[in-house]
């Protein structure tokens, strides 16, 4: 991925043409998708990700002004802010992702400088993998070398969560921002949100794992995730503990019928949810395939009947991908409401999984779905010294 000739060149041209000189800085940050544990962040549950190989690069160089100017190859789009400025930006929104790590970076007392940046991005946008904590770590880790301090991943993943939080406004766990930046080659991550701590695992040779992209776009400032995840505090505080996370299956069945029955379909959820972590992250090691099938069912039951976040596209696109060659399991993706879902595959049969997805959903629905194998991809990091080094 980091080797990638033709977006390297694409990248350095635009740059060239944008800003009159060369870029001296790369950086590059991946998306994620989770495998098991929907909704389990905020919860302090835990989760099992991976971080892909799909990813955002930023070609950098420092401008000597307190201005950060940006081209966006994606959106086809410049903007520019004040790195002394507060204020959101109304006419290109994703320039906050930026402004707030930028924001949040100061308030730490760290020296942050303005730069000129191209950035290009192969997450696909508002899909539920994560372009957004990608950009967000990116643009972190751009800062980190131009300013010559550093932070620690774990610190740099709260950093950005935090500049999503209160600077985008989005009231998101530290799922995506964690599995940016502390993503390892090869591995998919066991992480407990409870502690921040995480485990790598390694998917039995013979698993692949696919994307099965709804193109059914979701904006996750909608008020559907904040309401969870206020129906799950409710839940929480209702059953006497201060997370989810805190609350035994023998303490919920006891209780479960006290609470408003919405709130306790999302408890259930939860609990569940956390539970079949751990079962599926075992069975994924030892490569065992009617666990992985009855987990990801169980897994999607739940997030359509006691979560309520399947559209009528993930419907469509679970039907495609329970129909295909080759597939052991599959499950919803992210935080839900259409975007990308996930489907665990026969190595050998991937070609043809992907081909009967397709037009069983183009059929179904008259969409053009996106179908993809990813593998894991390291964390935040600067590509290389100088563009050369970077080839
Ligand atoms: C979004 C949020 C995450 C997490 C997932 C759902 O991706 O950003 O924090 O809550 O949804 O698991």
């Amino acid at each position: 991925m980091t080797h990638d000739p033709h977006r390297r060149d694409l990248i350095s041209r635009t740059f060239l043409t944008t800003f009159g000189a060369p870029p001296d800085l790369w950086c590059r940050a991946p998306g994620r998708v989770d495998l098991m544990g929907s909704h389990t962040d905020y919860n302090l549950g835990a989760v099992l990700t991976l971080p892909i190989g799909r990813d955002t690069w930023i070609a950098a160089r420092a401008n000597s002004t307190r201005t950060v100017r940006l081209h966006s190859l994606n959106l086809g789009a410049d903007a520019a802010f004040a790195l002394d400025a507060t204020g959101k930006c109304a006419d290109h929104p994703w320039l906050d992702y930026v402004h707030g790590v930028a924001r949040m970076l100061q308030e730490d007392g760290l020296s942050v400088t303005g730069f000129d940046g191209v950035i290009h991005s192969t997450v696909p946008l508002r899909s539920g993998l994560s372009s957004s904590a990608a950009l967000e770590c990116a643009v972190a880790t751009v800062f980190e070398a131009l300013g010559g301090w550093q932070l620690a991943p774990l610190q740099k993943a709260l950093l950005c969560q935090r500049a999503e939080n209160r600077h985008v406004g989005v009231n998101c766990g530290i799922l995506d921002q964690f599995t940016s930046c502390m993503g390892q080659q090869g591995c998919a991550l066991l992480l407990d949100c409870r502690d921040l701590s995480s485990h790598a695992m390694a998917i039995a040779k013979g698993i692949r794992i696919v994307i099965c992209d709804t193109r059914a776009q979701r904006e996750l400032t909608g008020s559907e995730y904040g309401e969870r995840r206020e129906q799950c505090e409710t839940g929480a505080r209702l059953l006497g503990c201060a997370a989810l996370r805190e609350v035994t299956p023998e303490h919920f069945a006891a209780h479960a019928h006290e609470l408003p029955a919405s709130v306790a379909k999302r408890c259930r959820f939860i609990l569940e949810e956390h539970a079949r972590v751990y079962t599926l992250a075992a069975a994924l090691t030892t490569g065992e395939r009617d666990a992985i099938r009855q987990l990801t069912a169980a897994s999607f039951d739940g997030a359509c009947h006691l979560y309520e976040i399947a559209s009528p596209a993930m419907h469509a696109m679970m039907a495609a991908m329970l129909a295909a060659p080759g597939v052991i399991g599959a499950r919803q993706a992210g935080a839900g409401f259409g975007g990308c879902m996930v489907a665990f595959v026969e190595e050998a049969q991937v070609e043809a999984f992907a081909t009967a997805v397709r037009s069983h959903y183009l059929a179904a629905t008259a969409v053009e779905p996106e179908i993809y194998p990813v593998t894991a991809a390291a964390g935040a990091e600067r590509i290389g010294q100088n563009e050369e080094e970077a080839k």
